[in-house]
């Protein structure tokens, strides 16, 4: 019969529209939320990322700005910059675009953004919080989309066995985070886990997120499992995931890749930047 394809495109497309009435909500209050994006260098990809983020925002009406600094940028320049913007009231997200240049100090970077305005949830207050299980606080946008994705397609992972391929500060721990938070029993699995194949057949949601192109395949599958496949990977000038094809015939649901996992983490992001903008303004 083959799986049920979630369609990321379509269910971002519906966040973005149920966004647009509480940023409505939000401009007849005077307030228009407001999200800078710090880009640092010329790496091509971020700048691909970066003007996506700019140019969907501003179709939703967040007042979006790009600052972007040049390669040679010294540290102490990028954290006065962004303690300035933690200062700014206009400005209620907050997101320096990784990788930066080598001689930069990530996680002093990701420490200097103010906790409120941490659209990304890397900052370690919103890491911490995400792992008490306390509300109200940013997590990052990628898992948080998958988490809407399951639940727009009516999964419920409480009492599920999740299997979470990736460790990443991004993506595989937080997920991990989450999914305990929504009551699945969850297992991490990365690049030292001994016969993946075997935690794998274990998963009732498998999420697949290790960059390495159509690395799980059906026979490793438990049939009727949900699959989400986080990877991004070029392979002769085309976009493809971390799961092979062959997935579909023995998963209930899948993600496609394109069109999956990728939308949903920029509709995310203007959702954080929208709660930080009611958050600051009392609004509910
Ligand atoms: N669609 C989106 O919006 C979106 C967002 C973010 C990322 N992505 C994509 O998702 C993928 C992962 O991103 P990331 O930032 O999390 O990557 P990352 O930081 O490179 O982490 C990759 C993780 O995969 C694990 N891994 C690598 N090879 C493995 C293997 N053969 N078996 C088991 N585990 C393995 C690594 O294990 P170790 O920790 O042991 O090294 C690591 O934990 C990439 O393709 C990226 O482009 C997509």
């Amino acid at each position: 019969m083959g799986a049920q394809i979630i369609d990321g495109k379509s269910i971002a497309a519906e966040i973005r529209s149920d966004l647009k009435v509480r940023i409505d909500r939000l401009k007849e209050k005077g307030i228009t939320p407001g999200l800078t994006v710090v880009l640092v260098g010329d790496d091509p990809a971020s700048q691909t990322y970066v003007r996506s983020k700019q140019r969907t925002s501003g179709e939703i009406g967040i007042n979006s700005n790009v600052i972007e600094l040049p390669e040679d940028t010294a540290q102490s320049e990028l954290i006065d910059l962004i303690e300035q913007l933690n200062q700014d009231d206009t400005v209620h997200g907050i997101l320096v675009q990784l990788p930066l240049p080598r001689h930069f100090d990530t996680d002093a970077v990701i420490q200097a953004v103010s906790p409120s305005k941490d659209v990304d949830g890397f900052h370690p207050i919103n890491v911490g919080n995400l792992w008490a299980g306390l509300a109200d606080s940013f997590a990052p946008c990628t898992p948080v989309g998958i988490m809407e994705l399951l639940r727009r397609t009516g999964v419920d992972p409480a009492g599920m066995n999740a299997v979470v391929i990736g460790r990443s500060n991004i993506v595989g721990k937080p997920m991990a985070g989450l999914l305990l938070k929504a009551n699945a029993t969850v297992t991490i699995c990365h690049s030292r886990t001994k016969d993946l194949e075997a935690h794998v057949k274990n998963a009732d949601i498998l999420i697949v997120a290790i960059g390495q192109p159509r690395f799980v395949k059906d026979s490793w599958v438990k049939p009727g499992a949900v699959i989400i496949d986080v990877g991004m990977n070029r392979v002769d000038g085309k976009l493809c995931g971390d799961v092979d094809e062959s997935v579909k015939k023995v998963a209930s649901h899948i993600t496609p890749v394109p069109g999956g996992v990728g939308p949903m983490t920029i509709a995310q992001l203007l959702v954080n930047t929208v709660i930080a903008a009611e958050r600051t303004n009392f609004v509910d």
